[in-house]
C-alpha cells in the first residue's frame, strides 16, 4: 500500500472542515457562479480578474451575470466568504485554485490557450506544498497534464506529490432556471490519486453530485463531447430545415411529432446558426488535436459548415419574402432583427449569428437594425467591429412600422410578439415563436 503524502492529508482535512481556501481565477459566465456555490457551501472565496471593470462591480456588490442576484453577492460578502482582486499575489494563500478564463480560437481557428497560460505562470510564481490547481476553462484533451503542469513545475514541484492538479468541466447553461452550478453533476479528474480524491471532495462538498473519472484527459474529453454532440444535431436540423422547406414540410411540426416517441430521439431545433462562447468554438478544439493524430474529425467540419451557412440562408430567405410578399428589393428594404443575443433571455452576444444577419443584409445592400431587451448597444467584439456602438431600436408601433420586415433570431420572452404580428407586414421567423404562440398569418414566414 502507497502511504498517502502528508500535503494530501492536510488539504483534504482543511476541506472538510470548509477550512480551504479557495481562489476563482476569471470571474466571467463560469467563474462568478462557481465562486458563490462555493462560498455558500461554507469555504473562504477571493475572487481575481484582471478586468478591473468587474472588481469594481463587485465591490459595489452588484453583479454583472444573469445566474447571480446582487442579493446572493451581498450575503456571501456579507458573511465574510467572498471578495474579489486583481492583485494576483494573494494566490499563495489560497489552498484550491480554480482556472475559469477563456479559451477562444485564434483568427486562423486554432486553440488559443494564451489566457490558460498566462494564469498558469500566475498561479506559478506563488505556488506552494499542498495546494490543488484546477481547470476548468473548455479544452482539448491533454491541456491540463501537458500545458499547465510543464508551466506549474517550473519551480520545481512535482504534481501528486508536492502539489495536485485536476480538470473539471464547467457544464452551465446560461439562462436555465432549473440547474444551476450546484445542481448540475461535476465531472472531476485529477493527475493521481490524491488529486482526484481531493478533486472529489472538494467538489462534493459544493455541489450535489461528483462524478469522477480516470483522467484528466477523459475529463477534457467528456466536455467536448457533450458540445460536439449539440453542434452536430443542431447542423442536422439546420440541414433537414432547408429540405423540408423545398418539400413544403414544417420542420417544427416534424420535430413536435418526433419527439412524442418515448426511446431513441432527443429533440434539437433549427435557428439562424450557432452562437455563445461554447458550442460554436469548443468543437474546434478537437479538430486541432486531431491533426497531431492524422486522423481528421469530419462530422466537427461538416457541422461547422452547415450550421455557419445559415445565417446566409435565412436573408435569402428574407429576400424572397420581401421580393414575393411585397415586391420589394432587400437592398431596398429596411429591415429590423429581433433579438441581438445568441439565445433566449441572457445578454450574451459572443458569437451570435444576429451580428452575421446584420452584415450580411448590409453587404446586400439593406439597410438593418436591431432591437434587444438585454442588450443596449453592441459592444466591441474582435470580429464585428463594424457594429460598436448601434443600439437597440425601441418596439413602438411607429418604429415597427417603419420597417418592411422583422427577422425574428432570438426568441426572448421579453418580447410582445403579438404585438408585432399586427404591426408588420412581414416576419421572417427562425424560431417557431409566432406558431408556439398561437399566433398565425400569411405575413409571418418560418426560415
Ligand atoms: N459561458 C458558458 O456558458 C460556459 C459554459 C461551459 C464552459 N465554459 C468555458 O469556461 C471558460 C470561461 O468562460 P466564460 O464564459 O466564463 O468566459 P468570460 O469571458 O465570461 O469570463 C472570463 C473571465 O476571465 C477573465 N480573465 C481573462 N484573462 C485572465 C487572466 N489572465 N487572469 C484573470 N482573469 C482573466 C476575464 O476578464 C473574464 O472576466 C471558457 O473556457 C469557456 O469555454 C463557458
Amino acid at each position: 500500500m502507497i502511504l498517502a503524502t502528508s500535503s494530501y492529508l492536510d488539504l483534504l482535512g482543511k476541506i472538510e472542515k470548509r477550512e480551504a481556501r479557495a481562489g476563482v481565477i476569471g470571474l466571467g459566465y463560469v467563474g462568478l457562479p462557481l465562486a458563490m456555490t462555493l462560498a455558500r457551501s461554507g469555504f473562504a472565496v477571493i475572487g481575481f480578474d484582471i478586468d478591473p471593470g468587474k472588481i469594481i462591480a463587485l465591490d459595489a456588490q452588484r453583479s454583472y451575470i444573469e445566474a447571480v442576484s446582487n442579493e446572493a453577492l451581498t450575503s456571501e460578502v456579507a458573511a465574510g466568504r467572498f471578495r474579489s482582486t486583481s492583485d494576483f499575489t494573494g494566490l499563495g494563500a489560497c489552498d484550491v485554485i480554480i482556472i475559469c478564463v477563456p479559451t477562444p480560437l485564434t483568427k486562423h481557428r486554432d486553440p488559443d490557450l494564451s489566457y490558460v497560460e498566462a494564469t498558469s505562470r500566475a498561479i506559478a510564481a506563488t505556488l506552494r506544498t499542498g495546494q490543488l490547481v484546477v481547470l476548468e476553462s473548455t479544452t482539448y484533451p491533454g491541456t491540463t497534464d501537458d500545458v499547465v503542469r510543464p508551466i506549474l513545475e517550473e519551480g520545481g514541484l512535482k504534481s501528486g506529490s508536492d502539489f495536485f492538479l485536476g480538470f473539471s468541466p464547467e457544464r452551465e447553461d446560461p439562462g436555465n432556471r432549473d440547474f444551476d452550478t450546484a445542481t448540475i453533476p461535476k465531472i472531476v479528474a485529477g493527475d493521481g490519486e490524491e488529486a482526484r480524491k481531493l478533486m472529489m471532495a472538494f467538489y462534493g462538498a459544493a455541489v450535489k453530485s461528483v462524478v469522477p473519472v480516470s483522467s484528466n484527459a477523459t475529463a477534457e474529453a467528456v466536455k467536448l463531447t457533450e458540445n460536439i454532440f449539440r453542434a452536430v444535431n443542431i447542423a442536422l436540423v439546420n440541414e433537414l430545415k432547408t429540405l423540408y422547406a423545398a418539400m413544403g414540410i414544417d420542420i417544427w411540426e416534424v420535430i413536435e411529432a418526433a419527439k412524442t416517441k418515448p426511446f431513441g430521439y432527443m429533440p434539437f431545433y433549427p435557428g439562424p446558426g450557432l452562437g455563445g462562447h461554447c458550442i460554436p468554438i469548443d468543437p474546434f478544439y478537437l479538430t486541432w488535436k486531431s491533426r497531431e493524430y492524422e486522423l481528421p474529425t469530419r462530422f466537427i467540419e461538416l457541422a461547422g459548415e452547415i450550421n455557419s451557412a445559415m445565417p446566409r440562408y435565412v436573408v435569402g430567405s428574407l429576400a424572397e419574402a420581401l421580393d414575393m410578399r411585397l415586391g420589394k428589393a432587400l437592398s431596398r428594404s429596411r429591415v429590423l432583427v429581433i433579438g441581438l443575443a445568441y439565445k433566449k433571455n441572457v445578454p450574451d452576444i459572443r458569437e451570435s449569428p444576429s451580428l452575421r444577419l446584420i452584415e450580411i443584409i448590409e453587404e446586400r445592400g439593406g439597410h438593418a437594425d436591431f432591437h434587444d431587451p438585454f442588450v443596449a448597444e453592441v459592444p466591441s467584439t474582435r470580429e464585428h467591429m463594424a457594429l460598436k456602438g448601434r443600439r437597440s431600436v425601441e418596439l413602438t408601433e411607429e418604429t415597427v412600422k417603419s420597417y418592411d420586415a422583422l427577422l425574428v433570431a432570438t426568441d426572448h420572452d421579453r418580447v410582445d410578439y403579438a404585438a408585432l404580428a399586427r404591426w408588420s407586414p412581414l416576419i421572417i421567423d427562425t424560431r417557431n415563436i409566432f406558431a408556439r404562440l398561437g399566433l398565425s398569418g400569411g405575413h409571418i414566414v418560418k426560415s
